[in-house]
């Protein structure tokens, strides 16, 4: 099966789990946009969706859905959310497309954070995909020297600004036995805004498509 598909089928799977007229959360990437084609269907009984990046915001806009602002809302029922590796304990690497501040953010707020991938993205340990961190720009420099400490070997994501007005550093060579307590360490580092590994706040369910299905995990 092409990954396309498995990621269409591991969407597929969470619109079912989307409440009738509920306000919900709407995470970024390829994978998600397969979502946002299936709330384009369910747009009739959804009240709106917070986007978590500017892109999202606009595919949202595109099928027709309310954009809502995350301020008017006290609290989401559900996010919905891809990653760039995940764990069985559904801790994950977040950030490939450079979303990782409003992702947390979201996911955050929401009750139930369900994470959709394809079986591509399941590790036993995270770190073989690069870390991203979205960092102020002036203190990039610095920021780099505390993750080369660290044992990273971090690297400027060339041309790309986050929503946000920050640069990203992918940060490769790090081994997270511990994600809680790196994504902590990571987060003191004065000029990180944001480290992708989601650990503090895992995912509650993985919907991991494969050939053989989709498997719920969680
Ligand atoms: C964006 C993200 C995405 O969830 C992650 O990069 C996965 O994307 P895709 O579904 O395209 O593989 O964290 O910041």
């Amino acid at each position: 099966m092409q990954q396309d598909a498995l990621k269409r089928a591991a969407a597929q799977e969470a619109a079912k789990l989307v409440p009738d007229g509920a306000i919900i959360g709407v995470g970024t990437g390829s994978t998600v946009n397969f979502f946002i084609d299936e709330l384009k269907r369910l747009k009739h009984r959804l009240e709106g969706a917070v986007a978590s990046s500017v892109a999202t915001e606009q595919r949202l806009k595109e099928a027709g859905l309310r954009v809502v602002d995350l301020n008017s809302v006290d609290e989401l029922p559900l996010y919905v959310d891809g990653a760039d590796e995940v764990t069985r304990h559904l801790t994950m690497i977040k950030g490939g497309g450079g979303a990782l501040t409003r992702e947390k953010i979201v996911a955050a707020v929401a009750k139930k954070f369900v994470c959709i991938a394809d079986k591509s993205k399941l590790v036993d340990v995270l770190g073989k995909f690069p870390l991203p961190l979205e960092v102020i720009p002036m203190a990039r420099s610095f920021v780099a020297r505390q993750l080369a400490r660290l044992g990273g070997i971090p690297q400027l994501r060339q041309g790309f600004v986050t929503d946000n007005g920050n640069v990203i550093l992918d940060v490769r060579g790090l081994t997270i036995l511990d994600p809680p307590a790196l994504e902590s360490e990571l987060n003191q580092i004065p000029g990180v805004v944001t480290n992708g590994i989601f650990a503090r706040r895992p995912a509650d369910l993985l919907l991991l498509a494969t050939e053989q299905g989709v498997q719920h995990m969680g």
